[in-house]
C-alpha cells in the first residue's frame, strides 16, 4: 500500500486551509491551492493570505514552526501540473456541484493514475459529484467530510462508491486515522451523511425558535452549547465559525435530494435576516463578524 508522501488542498478557504495545516502537522509537505484573483498582480495571494491567517489563527492550526513551512501556497492554473506529483488531492472549494465537477476534470488530466482524489462537501452526494468522470477517476475517488476547526474535530466522514477502489479507501482512511488523528466513520452515500442531516436539521429548528421567542443569541446559546454537546459555540457560534454563506448551498442541496415528506423539508424557513446578513457580508468569523457582532450592534436581540 502506497503512502502518503505529498497532498494537495485545493481551496484555501477556511476547511481547506485548515486541512492543510493539519496535513502538514503530520510531517507531509502540502500544496495549497486556489484560483487566481481577477486582475492580480500575485496569482497565488488567496492561499498566500491564507497561510498569513492559519499562523495568526486562535486556536493554532499548526503545531510546530516547522509544520507551518511545509505548507506550500499556490493557484490553480500556474501549479495545476505540481498535482502530478502528489499522492492525495483535497478538494474544499464552494459547496457547488458545477464548479467541483469543473475542478475534477482539470484533476484527472494531469494526476498520476492511483491518485487519492477526495471532496470537503457537506451535503453533495458522491455519485452526483464523479457523473461524467472517468472510470479511473471514480476508482480514486472518495468523500473525506472533515468538520472545522480541522485540526482539533475528532470526526472525519468517509464515503466511497461502488466503484471506489477499496485499498484507496483504506489508504486514506489509515493516514486520517494513524497520521491525523481522526476517528473515522464511514458513511453511505445519502444527503448530509451522517452529521450534516442531522446538524442541519436541529440546526434549522434551533434558529428558527430563537427568531420566533425572541431570545439573545447568548441565551440560545446557553441552552444549544455544551449542555446540548456543541462545546464553547452554541448554535449561533457555530454558525459564525461555520459561515453562513455555506447555508444556503447547504439547504438546497438537502431540499433538493431528500423526499417531498421528509421531516427536513418542514424545517426549512426563509430567515429574511439570514438572507439580508449573507448580502452585506456578515457571513461570520471569515467575513465581517456574523450574529456576535451584529447581537453587539443590535441591542441583543436576534430579530
Ligand atoms: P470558503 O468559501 O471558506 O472557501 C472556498 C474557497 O474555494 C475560496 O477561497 C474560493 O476562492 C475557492 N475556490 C472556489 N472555486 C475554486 C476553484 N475552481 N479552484 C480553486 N479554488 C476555488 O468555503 P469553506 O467553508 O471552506 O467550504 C469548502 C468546502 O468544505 C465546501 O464543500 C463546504 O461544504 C465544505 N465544508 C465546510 C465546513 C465549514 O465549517 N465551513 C465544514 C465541513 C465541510
Amino acid at each position: 500500500m502506497s503512502e502518503i508522501r505529498k497532498a494537495a488542498v485545493i481551496g484555501a478557504g477556511v476547511m481547506g486551509a485548515g486541512i492543510a495545516a493539519h496535513i502538514a502537522n503530520a510531517g507531509v509537505e502540502v500544496l495549497l491551492l486556489d484560483i487566481v484573483p481577477e486582475g492580480a498582480t500575485n496569482r497565488s495571494a488567496i492561499a498566500e493570505k491564507a497561510v498569513e491567517r492559519l499562523l495568526k489563527a486562535e486556536p493554532a492550526a499548526f503545531m510546530s514552526k516547522r509544520s507551518a513551512k511545509l505548507v506550500k501556497a499556490g493557484n490553480i492554473e500556474d501549479d495545476l501540473p505540481a498535482l502530478a506529483e502528489c499522492d492525495w488531492i483535497v478538494e474544499a472549494v464552494v459547496e457547488r456541484l458545477d464548479v467541483k465537477q469543473a475542478l475534477y476534470r482539470k484533476i484527472d488530466a494531469v494526476r498520476k493514475p492511483g491518485t487519492a482524489v477526495s471532496s470537503n462537501t457537506s451535503t453533495i452526494p458522491l455519485a452526483a459529484l464523479t457523473e461524467g468522470l472517468s472510470d479511473g477517476f471514480r476508482r480514486d475517488f472518495l468523500i473525506t467530510h472533515f468538520f472545522n476547526p480541522p485540526r482539533y474535530m475528532r470526526l472525519l466522514e468517509i464515503v466511497s462508491g461502488p466503484e471506489t477502489d477499496p485499498a484507496t479507501v483504506a489508504r486514506v482512511s489509515a493516514f486520517a486515522d494513524v497520521k491525523l488523528g481522526k476517528t473515522v466513520v464511514t458513511c453511505k452515500d445519502t444527503p448530509g451523511f451522517i452529521a450534516n442531516r442531522l446538524g442541519t436539521y436541529w440546526m434549522q429548528l434551533a434558529v428558527g425558535e430563537a427568531f420566533a421567542l425572541g431570545l439573545t443569541v447568548e441565551e440560545a446559546d446557553s441552552v444549544m452549547g455544551r449542555p446540548f454537546g456543541i462545546p464553547k459555540t452554541g448554535v449561533f457560534g457555530l454558525l459564525d465559525l461555520v459561515g453562513l454563506d455555506l447555508m444556503p448551498h447547504v439547504q438546497g442541496s438537502l431540499e433538493r435530494a431528500l423526499p417531498k415528506d421528509d421531516p427536513f423539508q418542514k424545517t426549512v424557513r426563509d430567515i429574511p435576516l439570514i438572507r439580508t446578513m449573507i448580502e452585506t457580508g456578515l457571513i461570520g468569523r471569515k467575513g465581517k463578524g456574523g450574529f456576535y457582532r451584529l447581537n453587539r450592534e443590535g441591542g441583543g436581540k436576534v430579530k
